[in-house]
C-alpha cells in the first residue's frame, strides 16, 4: 500500500498543497454536525496528524472515529493555522481494521502498571512510542559507536556451559522433560542433548575475550539471561548486553572508553530524538534534559571502593544493610553514593577480591581486583567493568580458591597460555541506561516484553 509516513508529512514543507495518502490508527477524534477531527498516528512520530473531515464533501465510513481504528485516508496537505504545522483536508477515507469499545486505551492516561497487563497494546500509547524511538536510536548509536573505532561485532553463543559469572543464576537448557529414570545428574546430563549441563548465557564475556585475542576490539550486543529471584524495579531474567572486550586496555583505559560512549549515546539521543526528551521531561522526570546535559559536558566521578565505604561510614546515615570493608554494596548504598554525594555518574574502581569474579586481574595489595561498576543518579548500577586477569598462574588459582571445575574452562584458560595480553572489557545493560536516559523507573516499561519472576508471556 503505497502511502507517506506521517513524520514525513509533518516535517516536509513541500508536500503543503499536494495530495498525499496516509495509514495510521486513530489516537483521539471530534465529530460535530457539519465537520470532524481524527487524530491520526502511524507511529513514525509521537505527534500525531490531524485530519479534517469537511461533511460538505465527503463522508467517513461508519467507525472511522472510533478510538484504535486503522485508516487509509487521502487528502490533500494544507497548513494548520493554530500549531503552524500541517493537516490533511480528507477526500477518502478507508477503514483497514475496526476497533470497537472494548479497545483497552479509551482513557487518556493510564498507569504504567495497567498498561503492563496489555503488553500487546501498551506500545500504541505516546509513552511507549517515546521510550521505544529512543532505545532504537540507542541501539544505532552504541553500533556506530563501536564500528566507527575499528571494533568487530561478534555474536557469541546464547546457549553455553559455563557460567560467566559465577552466581549460580543460569536458567539450564534441556530437552529432557521431567524424568525419574536417572540415579544422578551426572547421568541425567550425560543423557541430555549435549551430553553435559548447558544453560543460558548470563554474560557473552567469555567468548568475547576469545574474540578480542584475535581481533582486537570486539563488542557483542545480544540478550543475556539471569535466574536470579530479584524482583525489583531494575532485573529483568532477558535483558539486552553490550559487552566489549578491548586488547591491551588496562582498567584506566576502559574506564575511558565507557564513559566515552555513554556521553556518544546520550549526545546522540539528545540530537535525534528532543521531542521525545521533552515529553519525558514533562511526564517522567522532571529536569531531564539538564541532567543529560551535565553528563555530556562533565567527567564523571572515579572513586575507589574503600573511599566509598569510607565515605559512606563518615555520612552518619542509617542504612538498612551495614556497611563495611569487604561487604558488597547495596542499592542504598550505591544510590547514596551516586545521588547524594557526587550527585553525577561515578565509577567505583577497586573491589574486594571475595566479592567480585574470578576472572578479574588480581591487585598488587593481594586484596582487591581492577574492577569497576558504574553507578548512575536514579538508577544505581548500569555498568559491570574490570581489567581481566592475563596471568595463567594466578587465573588457575583464583579458580582454584572458588572450587570451579577447571575443566570447563580449559578453552578460557588456553588464552592466559597462547600469547596472553592485558584487557579489559565492560558489560552494559542496555535497559538500566534507556532507564537514565528517559526517565523511566521501572525496567519492565523499557523492554517489549519483561521477563521477570513469576511472570511471562
Ligand atoms: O555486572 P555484571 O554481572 O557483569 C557481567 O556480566 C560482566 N561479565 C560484564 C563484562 O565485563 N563483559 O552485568 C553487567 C550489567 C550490569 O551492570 C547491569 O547493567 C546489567 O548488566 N544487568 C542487568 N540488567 C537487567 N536485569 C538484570 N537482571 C541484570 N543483571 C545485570
Amino acid at each position: 500500500m503505497k502511502h507517506t509516513d506521517i513524520k514525513e508529512v509533518m516535517s516536509n514543507a513541500a508536500l503543503v498543497g499536494t495530495n498525499v495518502v496516509v495509514c495510521g490508527w486513530v489516537r483521539t477524534a471530534r465529530d460535530s454536525k457539519n465537520i470532524a477531527f481524527i487524530e491520526l498516528n502511524d507511529g513514525t512520530t509521537l505527534k500525531h496528524l490531524q485530519i479534517v473531515i469537511d461533511k460538505s464533501v465527503m463522508n467517513a465510513p461508519a467507525g472511522a472515529t472510533n478510538l484504535g481504528t486503522s485508516l487509509r485516508v487521502e487528502g490533500e496537505v494544507v497548513p494548520n493555522m493554530k500549531n503552524d504545522g500541517v493537516e490533511i483536508n480528507a477526500r477518502s477515507i478507508d477503514i483497514l481494521g475496526a476497533c470497537p469499545a472494548d479497545y483497552p486505551l479509551q482513557k487518556k492516561f493510564q498507569k504504567l502498571e495497567t498498561l503492563r497487563e496489555i503488553p500487546h497494546i501498551r506500545v500504541r500509547t505516546n509513552t511507549f512510542n517515546a521510550v521505544f524511538r529512543v532505545r532504537s536510536v540507542m541501539a544505532d548509536a552504541i553500533h556506530r559507536y563501536f564500528q566507527d573505532r575499528n571494533y568487530v561485532y561478534v555474536n557469541t553463543p546464547l546457549i553455553t556451559g559455563s557460567d560467566c559469572e559465577g552466581a549460580g543464576e543460569v536458567f539450564k537448557v534441556t530437552s529432557i522433560g521431567y524424568s525419574d529414570q536417572y540415579k544422578s545428574e551426572q547421568e541425567y546430563y550425560a543423557d541430555d542433548f549435549f551430553g553435559k549441563k548447558a544453560g543460558l548465557s548470563v554474560s557473552g564475556q567469555l567468548e568475547g575475550e576469545v574474540a578480542a585475542m584475535a581481533f582486537g576490539k570486539i563488542y557483542t550486543f545480544g540478550p543475556s539471561f539471569r535466574a536470579e529471584n530479584s524482583n525489583t524495579p531494575r532485573h529483568v531474567a532477558e535483558f539486552w548486553h553490550v559487552e566489549p572486550e578491548v586488547a591491551f586496555a588496562e582498567l584506566s583505559d576502559i574506564i575511558e572508553i565507557a564513559e566515552d560512549m555513554i556521553k556518544y549515546i546520550i549526545r546522540d539521543v539528545m540530537e535525534k530524538c528532543p521531542a521525545e526528551l521533552k515529553f519525558f521531561e514533562e511526564r517522567f522526570e522532571k529536569g531531564l534534559i539538564e541532567k543529560l546535559t551535565g553528563v555530556v559536558e562533565n567527567s564523571f566521578a572515579v572513586v575507589d571502593y574503600t573511599t566509598a565505604v569510607e565515605q559512606l561510614i563518615a555520612s552518619g546515615k542509617k542504612f538498612e544493610y551495614p556497611v563495611e570493608w569487604g561487604l558488597d554494596l547495596q542499592t542504598e548504598h550505591e544510590r547514596y553514593i551516586t545521588e547524594e554525594i557526587y550527585k553525577k555518574p561515578v565509577f567505583i574502581t577497586n573491589y574486594p577480591k571475595d566479592i567480585k569474579s574470578f576472572y578479574m586481574k588480581q591487585n598488587p595489595d593481594g586484596k582487591t581486583v581492577a574492577a569497576t561498576d558504574l553507578l548512575v543518579p536514579g538508577v544505581g548500577e548500569i555498568i559491570g567493568c574490570s581489567e581481566r586477569e592475563a596471568d595463567y598462574d594466578k587465573l588457575l588459582d583464583a579458580m582454584k580458591q572458588r572450587n570451579m571445575n577447571i575443566e570447563e574452562y580449559k578453552d578460557y584458560i588456553d588464552l592466559r597460555k597462547y600469547g596472553s595480553v592485558p584487557h579489559s572489557g565492560f558489560g552494559l545493560g542496555f535497559e538500566r541506561i534507556i532507564m537514565y536516559v528517559t526517565g523511566m523507573s521501572n525496567i519492565r516499561d523499557v523492554i517489549l516484553y519483561p521477563r521477570t519472576v513469576g511472570s511471562i508471556r
